[in-house]
């Protein structure tokens, strides 16, 4: 190894620390790697939270939909680890006036559509397609709920707190239920 590579390596160490992500084990995150990187502005940022929420609050970027895909249903500590979900997983939402709005999860396992929350015409059908290694297609869709809001984690996350006087019509509305998932 060459003098000025050796001398290069610490370098190298140190701007690794300063990455927004890293590899943890698979007992901690299913895919291996967790955020780290804070409130640092990154298309891979925060998975798991109420992106739309926090934009608006902290003038991030507006977004109209948006959220993160894991690979188990059981993803309570998948959300509180700052976990990455799964890449790959196609969402569909349906809108009120028949708009198909369709991307795919990037390597933290989120999504988001750039743009006014207000483009996304209220209520939405959504739908995760989901093909596994071995050739099976996942595909389930939220039918029963007629949710208002885009920022899927205000009730995929089973730390919310359910609402009791906000009507279900309401962006506020909030019915707590498991993280996004495809399994
Ligand atoms: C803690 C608050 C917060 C949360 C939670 C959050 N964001 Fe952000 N995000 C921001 C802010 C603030 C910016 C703009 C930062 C800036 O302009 O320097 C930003 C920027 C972005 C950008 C622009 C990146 C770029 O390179 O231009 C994207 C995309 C984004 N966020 C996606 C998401 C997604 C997807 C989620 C949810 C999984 C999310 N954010 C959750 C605060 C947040
Ligand atoms: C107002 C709260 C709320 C919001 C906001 C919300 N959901 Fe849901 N979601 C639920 C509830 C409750 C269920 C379970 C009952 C049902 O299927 O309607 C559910 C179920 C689902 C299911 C089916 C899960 C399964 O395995 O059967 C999918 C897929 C889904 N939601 C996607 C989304 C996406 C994508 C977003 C954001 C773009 C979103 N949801 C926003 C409350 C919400």
């Amino acid at each position: 190894m060459s003098a000025e590579l050796l001398r290069a390596l610490p370098l190298l160490a140190l701007f690794a620390c300063k990455d927004s992500s890293e590899p943890v084990s698979t007992d901690i995150c299913l895919s291996g790697r967790r955020w780290v990187g804070g409130a640092t502005r990154d298309v891979e940022m925060s998975p798991g939270s109420d992106c739309i929420g926090c934009h608006f609050e902290t003038d991030g970027p507006p977004l109209v939909a948006a959220g993160t895909v894991y690979a188990t249903a059981d993803n309570a500590s998948q959300i509180e680890n700052d976990c990455f979900g799964l890449e790959g997983v196609e969402v569909e939402l349906e809108a009120g006036d028949g708009r198909i709005w369709t991307t795919t999860t990037n390597r933290a396992g989120n999504f988001f559509f750039d743009g006014e929350p207000s483009w996304l015409v209220k209520p939405y059908v959504a739908t995760l397609r989901y093909t596994t290694p071995e050739g099976r297609l996942i595909e389930p869709r939220m039918v029963m709920t007629l949710a208002t809001y885009g920022g899927c984690a205000r009730c995929h996350d089973p730390r919310a707190t359910a609402t009791t006087d906000v009507p279900s019509s309401y962006p506020e509305f909030v019915l707590p239920v498991s993280g996004l998932f495809v399994e």
